[in-house]
């Protein structure tokens, strides 16, 4: 079975059931997608499925077969998405474990939408928990990310459209 992660086609042979998250983080080594509760009710191990916020516990690799995987080591090329850098400007994580999944889903409602209202975040971000209660952090640097995103996400159309 193939997959196609941050742009890389992986091959594994797995059982096509097995949790997407579980291929990442055991088949293909990338640990940077957390393992928190296994029944999709914390967030930690959220991805990106052709763009959207999916939990990659409750998402069968077969589920995978020909969309688009991002995981947070993908998320930008040098670590420079406006939520990264606003998560650092802010100091937003703690003990860190939920951070990834945090970002991951951050970074698909600015994807759709520059300029969120509270309550949109909030929505977005609600079924991600943080037992280190980083919530209004959370909340400042999703904020102070949303005006950059416009043009980061231009930029990145463009650079994809001129690699085609
Ligand atoms: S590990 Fe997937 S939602 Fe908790
Ligand atoms: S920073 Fe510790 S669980 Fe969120």
């Amino acid at each position: 079975m193939q997959i196609t992660v941050n742009g890389s086609p992986q091959q594994l042979d797995v059982d096509e059931d097995m949790p997407l998250l579980w291929a990442l983080r055991d088949e293909l080594k990338m640990t940077g997608t957390k393992f928190g509760c296994g029944k999709g009710l914390c967030g930690a191990c959220t991805i990106h499925l052709d763009g959207q916020a999916v939990r990659s516990c409750l998402t069968p690799v077969s589920a995978a077969v020909g969309k688009s995987i991002t995981t947070i080591e993908g998320l930008s090329e040098n670590g420079d998405h406006p939520l990264q850098q606003a998560w650092i400007e802010h100091g937003v994580p703690q003990c860190g474990y939920c951070q990834c999944g945090q970002i991951m889903s951050a970074a698909a409602l600015l994807s759709r939408n520059a300029n969120p209202s509270d309550a949109e975040i909030d929505g977005a971000m609600s079924g991600n928990l943080c037992r280190c209660g980083t919530y209004p952090r959370i909340k400042i640097a999703i904020k102070s990310a949303a005006s950059q995103s416009a043009a980061f996400y231009d930029a990145a159309r463009t650079a994809e459209e001129a690699a085609s």
